[in-house]
């Protein structure tokens, strides 16, 4: 395997982010050859230098790197599994989302066929791929990762979490949670504005700063965590389980649904009945782990 900003590199899959991921090949240099199952999606890429290949084995015969970026694992499959036979030798760099246990099995059948596997995980919009905002986490073979990193660098920053295939994935997921439930906390609080007619972009500068400041704690709470030590500092999980049934109140009577909101209000009542009062609100980890876990490193 070689890695110098000349690799030829197939992409499989032309949605928004297959595109996006061939357009910065593209704009580095890279030979680029690109496949995707409706025919048609490749015009432009193909104005900007790609060889569009007429099947997926012509795709992964075309380079030594093969980046494939499909809705999901089962597309993965459909597409590779009828010529995994022209792996052999290659880097299969999967960055479908997808779960630890897709990833480590799809290793096992990447190994199977003689390629090496990186499986990865994107973090950001297809605009934002090329660009320096954009980071990719990878795991998997530690060989392919230092033959291409100058190659998948050009996608936005590569981070390696090592040879455990499914960490990419698991990591990519953790991220997701902690944006959700960011982003599922603005909708119920623009719902709650919105009950009144105050306009949502008069109040989303004082919501931006309020969230900066909560996430100072976050460092704090992840030692928490990681120790098993949860003192309250000042805010308790007694005070906060009973405030929050205020907020729910306050939705209801505002005429707001609470689906957002009820599963917390749920686990801190667990966290309470189960001894954690005086704790700090990180002590609610535990009850969301079916069984406790040893600590890496
Ligand atoms: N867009 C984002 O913001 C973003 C960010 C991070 C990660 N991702 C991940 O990147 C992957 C691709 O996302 P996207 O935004 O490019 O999605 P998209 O625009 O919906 O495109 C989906 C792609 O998957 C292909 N596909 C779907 N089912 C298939 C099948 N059974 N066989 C072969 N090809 C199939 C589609 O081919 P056709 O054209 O033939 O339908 C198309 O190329 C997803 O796993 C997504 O979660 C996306």
């Amino acid at each position: 395997m070689t890695d110098d900003n000349r690799t030829p590199v197939t992409v499989i899959g032309l949605g928004a982010m297959g595109r996006a991921l061939a357009g910065a090949f593209l704009d580095n240099g890279h030979p680029t050859t690109v496949w995707n199952r409706t025919a048609g999606r490749a015009g432009e890429l193909a104005a900007r230098g790609a060889a569009v290949a007429a099947t997926p084995g012509e795709a992964i015969t075309a380079s030594p790197v093969v980046v494939v970026c499909v809705l999901d694992y089962d597309a993965v499959h459909e597409v590779l599994d009828p010529v995994a036979g022209f792996l052999a030798g290659r880097t299969l760099v999967n960055l479908t989302n997808g779960t630890p246990g897709q990833a480590r099995r799809t290793a096992g059948w990447a190994a199977g066929h003689g390629a090496h596997y990186l499986d990865g995980g994107i973090m950001a919009v297809p605009p934002m791929i090329g660009g320096t905002g954009a980071f990719i986490l990878y795991s998997g073979s530690a060989e392919a990762f230092g033959a291409h990193e100058r190659t998948l660098g050009v996608l936005g920053s590569a981070m390696n979490l090592g040879e455990d295939t499914g960490l990419a994935s698991l990591y990519d997921v953790a991220l997701l949670s902690a944006m959700y439930g960011m982003f599922g906390g603005f909708l119920h609080a623009a719902a709650l504005l919105g009950s009144e007619g105050i306009p949502v972009s008069s109040f989303t500068p004082l919501l931006v700063s309020w969230l900066h400041a909560m996430t100072g704690s976050l460092p704090e709470m992840a030692k928490a965590v990681d120790s098993g030590d949860h003192p309250a500092t000042g805010s308790n999980l007694g005070m906060q389980a009973a405030a929050y049934v205020n907020l729910l109140e306050a939705s209801r009577d505002q005429g707001v649904g609470t689906e957002l909101v009820e599963p917390m209000r749920a686990l801190l009542d667990r966290g309470v009945a189960a001894g954690h009062g005086g704790d700090g609100l990180a002590s609610l980890v535990g009850l969301l782990r079916a069984e406790p876990v040893k600590l890496h490193g």
